[in-house]
C-alpha cells in the first residue's frame, strides 16, 4: 500500500494576469483576507498527511522560500514584546515535521516541464500536485480536496484528477476530461484534453489544480512533446499515462476560486472574509449596506 507523503507545487509562473501587483512579487504570495495562497496549499496538503513539499520556483520567488523559513528577527521582536498571539501565528505557519525543498525551473516551460523538475525529490513514489491559485474551500463538514483525494488513493491505488463541471462556454480555460462513471463521485478516464473550444470539448468536466499522480508520469513527461502555447503540457501526459494505467477524475466536494483571476480572487476575498473569526460579523454587515 502506498502512501502519498510528498505534494509538488509549481510557483515559477509569471502571474502576467495580476501585473502590476506581481511585478516583484510572486502571484501565490498575493493574500487571501491574511494569507498568502500558496500557504492556503500548504495547509490543505499537511491536513491530508503530506510531510515533503516540493516547490518549483522560478525568478522572483525568493519570497515564498522566506515565508517558509524560521524569521528568527521577528520572532525575537514578536517575543520580547509578549505579542505572544502574534509569535503563534508566524511559527504556525509551518509545523515542524513539515520539510520544504525549492528546486530551481530553469526556464518556463509549461506546468508538464515544472512538475519534471521534482523528479530528483519524488524518487520512486506517488506524489500530489497542487496548483496554489487553484484555492479550495471545502464543502461544510468535508476535510479538505486533498484529504479527500489521498483517502480515495488510499481505496484505489491510483492517478486520481480533481474535476469539476463547468459551463461549455469556459471549457477553453481547463484541461477536460472524457470518462465513465465508475463509482460515486468516480469516473475512469478515456481521455484528457487541454483547453479545447467549447465546440471540440468532449465534455464540460475540467480539470481542477489538484493532482495525485502514479510516479510513471515522470516517463511520459520526459519524453512529451510541446503541447498548446508551446509547452510541456501535463495534461498531455496525464492523457498517455491513462492509456497504460487506470487514472479516474474525482468530482470534489468544494468551492475552487481561481485566484489566478481577478474576478476569482475577489470571490475568494468574500467567501474567506465572511468566514474569518476576525472579519465575519463586521464585513456581512458592511456588505449588507452596500446597495447595488
Ligand atoms: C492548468 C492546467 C489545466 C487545468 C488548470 C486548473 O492550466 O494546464 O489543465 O485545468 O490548470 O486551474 P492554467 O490555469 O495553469 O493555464
Amino acid at each position: 500500500m502506498k502512501k502519498i507523503r510528498k505534494a509538488v507545487f509549481p510557483v515559477a509562473g509569471l502571474g502576467s494576469r495580476f501585473l502590476p501587483a506581481t511585478k516583484a512579487q510572486p502571484k501565490e504570495m498575493l493574500p487571501i483576507v491574511d494569507k498568502p495562497l500558496i500557504q492556503y496549499a500548504v495547509e490543505e496538503a499537511v491536513a491530508a498527511g503530506i510531510t515533503d513539499m516540493v516547490f518549483v520556483t522560478g525568478r522572483n520567488k525568493r519570497a515564498i522560500e522566506d515565508h517558509f523559513d524560521k524569521a528568527y528577527e521577528m520572532e525575537a521582536e514578536l517575543e520580547a514584546a509578549g505579542k505572544d498571539d502574534l509569535l503563534a501565528l508566524v511559527r504556525g505557519v509551518i509545523p515542524p515535521h513539515i520539510h520544504c525543498i525549492f528546486i530551481r525551473q530553469p526556464a518556463p516551460l509549461g506546468l508538464g516541464h515544472a512538475v519534471l523538475c521534482a523528479r530528483p525529490v519524488i524518487g520512486d513514489e506517488p506524489f500530489a500536485v497542487l496548483l496554489a491559485d487553484d484555492l479550495m474551500d471545502a464543502d461544510y463538514g468535508q476535510p479538505s480536496v486533498m484529504t479527500q483525494m489521498t483517502r480515495l488513493y488510499a481505496a484505489e491505488q491510483a492517478s486520481i484528477v480533481a474535476v469539476q463541471d463547468v459551463p461549455r462556454a469556459f471549457t477553453q480555460q481547463y484541461g477536460i476530461v472524457s470518462g465513465a462513471p465508475y463509482r460515486e463521485r468516480l469516473e475512469r478516464m478515456s481521455g484528457i484534453i487541454e483547453k479545447p473550444t467549447p465546440e471540440h470539448a468532449p465534455s464540460t468536466l475540467a480539470a481542477g489544480g489538484r493532482y495525485i499522480l502514479s510516479n510513471r508520469i515522470f516517463d511520459y513527461l520526459e519524453r512529451q512533446d510541446k503541447g498548446l502555447g508551446g509547452e510541456i503540457q501535463l495534461t498531455d501526459a496525464i492523457a498517455r499515462l491513462l492509456q497504460s494505467e487506470p487514472v479516474y477524475a474525482y468530482r470534489y466536494a468544494a468551492t475552487r476560486y481561481d485566484c489566478g483571476s481577478k474576478l476569482g480572487y475577489l470571490q475568494a476575498s468574500v467567501a474567506l472574509g465572511l468566514k474569518h473569526p476576525e472579519t465575519a460579523a463586521a464585513f456581512a454587515g458592511y456588505l449588507r449596506s452596500l446597495s447595488f
